[in-house]
């Protein structure tokens, strides 16, 4: 369908009664349409800031650089006084960026805590098996907390830091960031004033993408579930929690069925070797070859710590694909996430939705498709289109983000915003909401590894 792009103020009422057109509308475009808020993204609850929020950053990594430079954009809001990583590279980079002084950084994270409370909050974006101890620690040291996902690694370390932030009064947002983004929040507006009427069922897909998959979940950090966590929890406790916050019913069951397919050793094409880089027979026409992705496409390099000056980049590639995980084959890996899984679920009202994560897509993101009584909805995370029953008039929305659609540092803000002003409220992703995404994807596992159908007990 081609999309028509209207200036909301010319559109003349006939146009509206043409039922086949398409209209791309902004926002407020949209808002006005449908008679909803416009200023979804001016939460009312924010006030200005007596002095900038201080903050610890734990796991100076990709995630870790992302929220803490909004202070470097925004220093009347944020200031990161510390930071703890055992890596000296990333450590030493993230305190001349952040002009930590020598005493304020760590190699360790306990290190930290042995110190008396030197700052508001701490930003924990360390690896999955370092969220709940650190978390922990830092509540009863008096810290609020901005906690990557996932909360734990367990339905008990989860809850453990639930009661804990309950009985300590700290605030701990989770980073699940999708919530932050504009194509979620229009579409959780648009949901929660019925222009589609009563939602019937969704089917929402995360596209994985090909390379992305063999990076993380094949290669890198997330390759295998029982050092880190399963990739339901890992990856989709986003998706699960995006669900649950679109259908805003309680989740009553689950089942999960999903397997590891393609990047088995089974499947290793003849002529393959243990590394990209040791003559294997068919590195030219395999999708997954590490030579091309990081030495001649120069993509997902940030795992390497690569040096500022370019000049040795193609020794010091080379030689990371020689010894570290990223440069072995995907049919060759210790790997065990699924790379392919599908989440049936039921919620309140006979709501039912349907999740699939797809490790092989060529594409990234996410797609949802939302069926209303009245109306549905076919998104993509970058453009939707909202279709009238009645009228058949539809009408689209688009936009170019990241990969979270725009969500990191709007969570960043929020959050900033709830503990300047001790005011967990203003939070979308609090803990309270946040745990029971968790227990869906903790159930979802049980399901895909017991052929079972789960029951989701908030209360254990
Ligand atoms: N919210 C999201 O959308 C999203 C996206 C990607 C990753 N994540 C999560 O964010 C977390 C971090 O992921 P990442 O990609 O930034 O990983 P990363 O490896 O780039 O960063 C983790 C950092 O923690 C440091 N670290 C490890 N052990 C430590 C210790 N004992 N003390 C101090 N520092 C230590 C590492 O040196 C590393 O720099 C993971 O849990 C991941 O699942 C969330």
């Amino acid at each position: 369908m081609p999309f028509k792009h209207f200036s909301f103020k010319n559109i003349a009422r006939d146009t509206f009664n043409q039922a086949t057109e398409s209209l791309l509308l902004t926002w407020k475009e949209i808002a006005t349409l449908f008679g909803l808020k416009q200023d979804i993204y001016k939460n009312p609850l924010h006030k200005p800031l007596s002095r900038p929020v201080t903050a610890i950053l734990i796991g100076a990594g990709n995630r870790g650089n992302i929220y803490a430079d909004y202070a470097l954009i925004h220093p009347d809001e944020l200031n990161i006084i510390g930071v703890a990583d055992e890596n000296a590279v990333r450590n030493g980079r993230f305190a001349r960026k952040h002009k930590v002084v020598a005493s304020n950084r760590f190699y360790n994270w306990e290190d930290v805590f042995k110190r008396d409370k030197f700052a508001d909050a701490v930003i924990i974006a360390t690896p999955d098996p370092l969220h709940a101890p650190v978390c922990l620690q830092a509540l009863d040291k008096g810290y609020d907390v901005l906690l990557e996902k996932p909360i734990g690694l367990t339905e008990e370390e989860c809850r453990q830091i639930h009661e804990k932030a309950k009985t300590t009064g700290r605030i701990v947002g989770v980073c699940h960031v999708l919530r932050y983004s504009p194509y979620f929040r229009q579409l959780k507006e648009i949901i929660a004033s019925q222009t589609i009427g009563d939602i019937v069922s969704v089917q929402h897909m995360e596209p994985i993408g090909f390379s992305h998959m063999a990076h993380s979940y094949v290669r890198g950090n997330w390759h295998n579930s029982k050092a880190t966590s399963p990739i339901i929890l890992a990856k989709s406790c986003h998706d699960t929690d995006i669900l649950r916050w679109l259908i805003n019913e309680p989740i009553e069951d689950l089942q999960c069925y999903g397997s590891l397919s393609h990047f088995i050793y089974e499947n290793a094409p003849a002529g393959s070797t243990e590394r990209c880089t040791d003559g294997c027979a068919v590195e030219g026409t395999c999708p997954f070859s590490a030579l091309q992705i990081y030495y001649r496409d120069r993509k997902r390099l940030y795992v390497f710590d690569l040096p500022e000056r370019k000049k040795n980049w193609d020794y010091i590639i080379l030689k990371k694909l020689k010894t570290t995980d990223y440069g072995r084959c995907v049919y060759r890996m210790d790997n065990d996430q699924p790379d392919h899984l599908t989440v049936n679920m039921r919620f309140a009202k006979n709501i039912t939705a349907v999740f699939s994560m797809e490790g092989l897509t060529s594409y990234e993101g996410r797609c949802t498709r939302i069926m209303g009584t009245k109306g549905d909805i076919v998104g993509n995370m970058e453009t939707y289109t909202i279709t009238d029953f009645r009228t058949g008039q539809q009408t689209s929305w688009s936009l170019k983000t990241d990969f979270h659609g725009g969500g990191d540092h709007r969570l960043v803000q929020d959050w900033i915003q709830a503990v300047g002003h001790q005011n967990a409220a203003i939070l979308s992703s609090t803990i309270d909401v946040s745990v029971v995404s968790h227990l869906m994807a903790f159930a979802a596992e049980r399901s895909r590894l017991n052929h079972s159908i789960e029951e989701i007990k908030l209360n254990k």
